[in-house]
């Protein structure tokens, strides 16, 4: 049991569907004809990462120099892009069931300088926005956060579709290694600098089959995820042949796949809640991280550590979300008490490992191990 990204699950057609990603290029008509099933009416750019979509997005709409309304709950890797376009965030207090942006405490941080709100489907659960473009007005463009949220919907509609503008992070839906992309308005055009498969990509790759990434969670003392963190690029990119390859190879069948995740993960949260755990609401949920709050009597970190013995590794997305990273608090001044659902959450915040291909035998073995690392705790 292992991790929260998705992992190639070992058989001969896998390894088939890796290796051609390697030789061919990519079929993109292919790959925007089965996209335009999700995104009938936008331009999608195909970026190196998710936060290279968001960095075109600012971009594209200008939003250099201006104000931002976001959760507070999200992480920090949108620090260093707010300070590269001299962007000011207002931070938004999450609702306590569904983990995302509380839309009542929006009206009163609306003022002329805000020209955007980032929504975010935090874990998969979609928001639905409606509401928030009815507060926030016209001239104030909605960008969806949809890192965690490939394929969910809303009333028969993808999120992706509903903001002015979209970002997606691809490997955390698919074994794509990296990628991210950015929905756009319709005819949209834009030429991004090509980058290559690296040596990053390639440990990404072997941290993709559970016996490697079970060999750097046990004895890397979590160095990989360490150093695969420590790429950065400042400009947006387009994501590599390879990674695209992958993305498009396992796009197939996805839905099916999904339909699965979703039925073990209720199965999932049916047993968290019977052992005390506050859980994520489900409606339409897609559940890219299942994602609890342990018992307030239970120490998460602790928790987190036992399981670990079990060869369970959960992670834990986000014990320190941007508003609690020091740097973050001392440029805009923070008030950590206007965020009390945030903070709760952050101590108590646990993603248990989901992968499209474990069976319910997979998560009985989890929920038995949670049990007996529960017992062992008190
Ligand atoms: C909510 C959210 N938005 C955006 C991102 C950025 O995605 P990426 O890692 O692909 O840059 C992440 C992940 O880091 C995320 O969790």
């Amino acid at each position: 049991m292992f991790f929260v990204h998705p992992q190639i699950k070992f058989n001969i057609e896998n390894l088939k569907l890796v290796f051609y990603s390697f030789l061919k290029s990519p079929d993109l008509e292919t790959l925007n004809k089965k996209l335009s099933f999700y995104f009938p009416d936008k331009t999608l750019v195909f970026t190196d990462m998710g936060r290279s979509a968001f960095r075109l997005i600012i971009e594209r709409f200008n939003l250099q120099n201006s104000q931002i309304i976001l959760p507070a709950y999200i992480c920090d890797i949108f620090f260093p892009i707010f300070k590269q376009y001299n962007i000011s965030p207002i931070f938004l207090d999450i609702e306590k069931d569904t983990f995302n942006l509380n839309s009542n405490l929006l009206l009163d941080k609306i003022n002329p300088e805000v020209k955007s709100i980032l929504v975010s489907h935090t874990y998969g659960l979609p928001l639905d926005i409606k509401k928030i473009k009815e507060i926030a007005g016209k001239e104030v463009l909605v960008i969806e956060d949809c890192a965690h949220s490939f394929g969910a919907k809303i009333n028969e509609a993808f999120v992706g579709n509903f903001g002015d503008a979209a970002l997606f992070s691809l490997y955390k839906s698919f074994p794509s290694l990296r990628g991210g992309m950015a929905v756009l308005p319709k005819n949209e055009e834009s030429s991004l600098p090509k980058t290559n498969f690296n040596f990053r990509d390639f440990i990404s790759l072997l941290n993709s089959c559970s016996s490697f990434a079970y060999f750097f969670k046990k004895y890397g003392n979590e160095i990989s995820p360490k150093f695969l963190r420590k790429e950065k690029l400042d400009n947006p990119s387009q994501l590599n042949r390879v990674s695209l390859n992958l993305f498009l190879n396992f796009f197939n069948g996805f839905e099916k796949n999904l339909d699965n995740r979703i039925q073990l993960a209720l199965l999932f949260k049916e047993e968290l809640r019977k052992l005390g755990f506050k859980v994520q609401d489900s409606r339409n949920n897609v559940f890219t991280y299942l994602s609890a709050l342990v018992p307030e009597s239970i120490n998460r970190d602790q928790l987190v550590k036992k399981l670990r013995k079990y060869n369970v590794f959960c992670t834990r997305i986000w014990h320190t979300p941007i508003i609690l990273n020091p740097k973050v608090q001392k440029e805009y001044n923070l008030n950590l008490a206007e965020f009390p659902n945030t903070i709760n959450a952050t101590k108590r915040i646990i993603n248990f490992p989901l992968q499209n291909f474990y069976t319910e035998k997979d998560i009985r073995k989890m929920v038995s191990a949670l049990d007996k690392s529960m017992h062992d705790m008190v």
